[in-house]
């Protein structure tokens, strides 16, 4: 693939950018919104220039990665690529809004990928007439860091679209891992979250403190971050609302969010975000 769309240029969607632009891709990146895109545009200038100063990248060469990033303003404008990856919000009524104009607006033949990190792949694939042509690639955060993208195949989809995505994520030099069935949470969110929702539950029931329920995971198991830091990193929005899918698609209580959690949320406290969140930035 030479040419890839983004839409979506928030934390996930701009790194996607970046990567698929630092390994030679021509990216088109829309955003509704214009300021967001704008901004993304920014922070991806602002980790290039990191890498300048760190000597990691020549000018040159971060030169020619934002100049292969192209910001459009209509989903139209994204005709032309050979595959286009959304990163919006994981609401499910606002990414099946989003597939349906994808389907409507763009060749048969293009690639509809998801990064979804807990969403149906199948039921977003049922949103469009291309069903086999719809696919999950699932990026970690940060984006230009992580190794890993968890592709995932819906129950729709073919083995062309799949081995597809299978190479353009080698070729980006990330590791691909497949989860097999599009189950709620696939593989890490599945692990993940609710190691995340559980720590909040010890912090709700006075067990510990935030800093030390981070400190006991990072001391004792080697995690890179703690619970809570992560899930302040991660958003608490999208952490909430991960929960919620498992917990209503798969039936068990075991999946519950915790209140405190929820609480969290409806503040506006999600974390590095909004400058709030288990802790304050
Ligand atoms: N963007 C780009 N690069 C970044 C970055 C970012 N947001 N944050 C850190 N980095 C880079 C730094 O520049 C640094 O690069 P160099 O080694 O080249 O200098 C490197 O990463 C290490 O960073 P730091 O030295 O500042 O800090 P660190 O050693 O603590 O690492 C971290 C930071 C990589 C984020 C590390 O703390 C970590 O791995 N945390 C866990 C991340 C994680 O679990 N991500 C998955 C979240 S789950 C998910 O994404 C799925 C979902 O759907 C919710």
């Amino acid at each position: 693939m030479k040419s890839i769309g983004v839409v979506g240029s928030g934390q996930m969607g701009g790194g996607i950018a970046q990567v698929l632009s630092q390994s030679g891709k021509e990216v088109l990146l829309f955003d509704s919104n214009k300021t967001q895109l704008t901004n993304g545009l920014k922070a991806i200038s602002t980790r290039l220039d990191k890498l300048v100063e760190k000597s990691k990248l020549t000018k040159e060469d971060s030169s020619g990665i934002l100049a292969r990033i192209k910001p459009v303003s209509a989903i139209s404008e994204l005709t032309g690529t050979e595959c286009v990856i959304e990163a919006i919000v994981e609401n499910t009524e606002i990414k099946i809004a989003l597939f349906k104009e994808l389907d409507q607006s763009l060749p048969v033949e293009t690639i509809l990928a998801s990064n979804t990190s807990s969403i149906s792949i199948t039921k977003l694939a049922a949103a469009t007439k291309r069903p086999d042509k719809v696919v999950g690639m699932h990026f970690m955060h940060p984006v230009p860091v992580m190794a890993l993208v968890e592709l995932i195949r819906g129950i729709q989809t073919s083995d062309e679209t799949y081995h597809s995505i299978l190479s353009l994520t080698k070729e980006i030099g990330k590791t691909p891992i497949t989860a097999k069935f599009d189950y709620p949470g696939f593989i890490v969110n599945r692990i993940l979250v609710p190691m995340i929702n559980e720590a909040v539950f010890v912090l709700m029931e006075g067990i510990s403190t935030v800093e030390e329920i981070d400190a006991s995971m990072k001391l004792g198991t080697n995690h890179p971050m703690g619970p809570l830091e992560l899930a302040d990193f991660v958003g608490l929005d999208t952490v909430y609302s991960i929960c919620k899918i498992l917990h209503t698609e798969l039936g068990d209580d075991k999946y519950r969010p915790c209140p405190l959690l929820a609480k969290y949320v409806e503040a506006g406290w999600y974390g590095k975000k909004t400058g709030r969140g288990f802790y304050t930035y």
